[in-house]
């Protein structure tokens, strides 16, 4: 039985999800096959991930595709509820998500989904994934494998089959240029600033934006706010990364100079305590610090609410305030990510491509049992469906080559 907030919102939810599904034309092809072919026929899902219009589509294929599915969220602010309740009432998918929901909640909803003795798990974060590894080991036996859709996942997954605690195999998702390319880059550049607007109705143009990490997230964040006028810093740790930055056209310091005068601090590393301690104090009157990476650690705001001398709590919604030296520091979304929580995640059109690589994986997944406990990437025909399947949804038609184009790119003797 589903854990949602309110059933009555079921009408709501439905109508969001079909209308992200109109923009969702790769994962609708997948549905129509799946259908047809059962690929999944016989196989249980757990899915810890988002619980967006998006991933409402996403699930409707896996089951289309013969899977008994059912869902958790992968935050605890991120769940729209009106998806919640139209998945469990009108799709018949198991979901067990609160927006708000605490802690505690939060982890007896990955295990409902666990209870059901899932033979694949589709993760944002690896959580079903460590928690089948630590508290839930007699599940391991009855696996074929999972799929990662987050940097932050890939990262922890990758630890554990270096260090050989990885007892299934799981397909990075992430890891496909179908996925980050756009999703990272586009997605996150255009919907964390969406949440930043909706939280706090700020002008962008003219504000000093510090963006920390140059990753896939950082180059579509700080794409899109310098396209919206901001003057934006890129704060990194990798030389290349900060080089290429820099060459874009961005200016580069640590986060030590960039605190002092940034308007707006956004992180999006995948690391821990970005902005923390000693940055707080000298920062500026009325700077606003949120964070788009995974988890809520990239800001230390349990070292803010340490110092400062007075809070005050949703003074908007999503927004808190903390006094620190006599200055103003506006904390969005308690640090969790601010486009998940204060606006409505990417838009579908980008999530198309990244969910049709994870249906399309995770039927990989079910056709390849035994394969041995790694992290896989995804396959070149999948990105190539993919790929294709999107351009021609957009009527876009490329170049094909032609034999003698072929021929050439395939010798050594030629052209010289
Ligand atoms: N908000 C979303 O919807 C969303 C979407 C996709 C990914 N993510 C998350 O965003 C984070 C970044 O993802 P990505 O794909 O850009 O990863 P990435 O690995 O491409 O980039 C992360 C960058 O951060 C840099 N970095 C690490 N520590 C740093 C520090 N202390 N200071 C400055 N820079 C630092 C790294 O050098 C790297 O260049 C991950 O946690 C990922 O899970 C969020």
């Amino acid at each position: 039985m589903s854990d949602i907030k309110n059933k009555d919102l079921r009408d709501a939810g439905k109508k969001r999800i079909e209308w992200a599904d109109r923009d969702m034309p790769v994962l609708q092809e997948v549905r129509e096959r799946f259908t047809k072919e059962q690929p999944l026929a016989g196989k249980t899902v757990a899915a810890c991930l988002h619980v967006t219009a998006e991933t409402a589509n996403l699930m409707r294929t896996l089951k289309a595709g013969g899977a008994k599915v059912t869902l958790c969220a992968s935050n605890p602010l991120s769940t729209q509820d009106d998806v919640a309740a139209a998945l469990s009432e009108e799709y018949g998918i198991e979901t067990f998500a609160i927006k708000g929901e605490d802690r505690d909640t939060f982890f007896k909803h990955i295990n409902a989904v666990l209870d059901t003795k899932p033979n694949l798990t589709m993760d944002d974060g690896a959580d079903l994934v460590t928690t089948v590894h630590t508290t839930r080991t007699e599940l391991i036996a009855g696996m074929v494998g999972g799929t990662e859709e987050t940097a932050t996942g890939v990262i922890r997954l990758r630890a554990m089959a270096k260090d050989g605690a990885l007892k299934f195999p799981v397909v990075a998702v992430n890891d496909a240029k179908t996925k980050n390319l756009f999703d990272n880059r586009y997605g996150t550049g255009q919907s964390t600033l969406d949440g930043i607007i909706r939280a706090t109705d700020m002008l962008i143009a003219g504000k000093t934006f510090v963006v920390a990490g140059y990753g896939w997230c950082g180059k579509g964040l700080a794409m899109r706010g310098k396209g919206m006028g901001a003057n934006v810093i890129v704060t990194e740790i990798d030389a290349v990364k900060a080089l290429e930055a820099a060459m874009d056209g961005f200016r580069v310091m640590t986060m030590d100079e960039a605190a002092k005068v940034g308007d707006l601090f956004c992180t999006v590393t995948g690391n821990v305590n970005v902005i923390g301690r000693k940055h707080f104090p000298t920062m500026k009157d009325g700077a606003v610090v949120c964070n788009a990476g995974h988890f809520d650690v990239e800001i230390d705001v349990k070292a803010l609410i340490e110092m400062a001398t007075s809070k005050r709590e949703n003074i908007r919604s999503f927004v808190n305030e903390y006094t620190v030296n006599g200055k103003r520091i506006f904390v969005l979304a308690d640090g969790r990510l601010v486009n998940l929580a204060a606006a409505e995640g990417h838009p579908a059109s980008v999530m198309d491509m990244s969910f049709a690589t994870q249906a399309l994986a995770c039927e990989w997944m079910a056709k390849n049992p035994g394969i041995t406990a790694n992290v896989y990437d995804v396959s070149d025909e999948i990105e190539h469906m993919v790929a294709t399947t999107k351009l021609a949804s957009m009527n876009i038609t490329i170049d094909t080559l032609s034999d003698e184009q072929k021929k050439y790119l395939d010798s050594w003797q030629e052209g010289t």
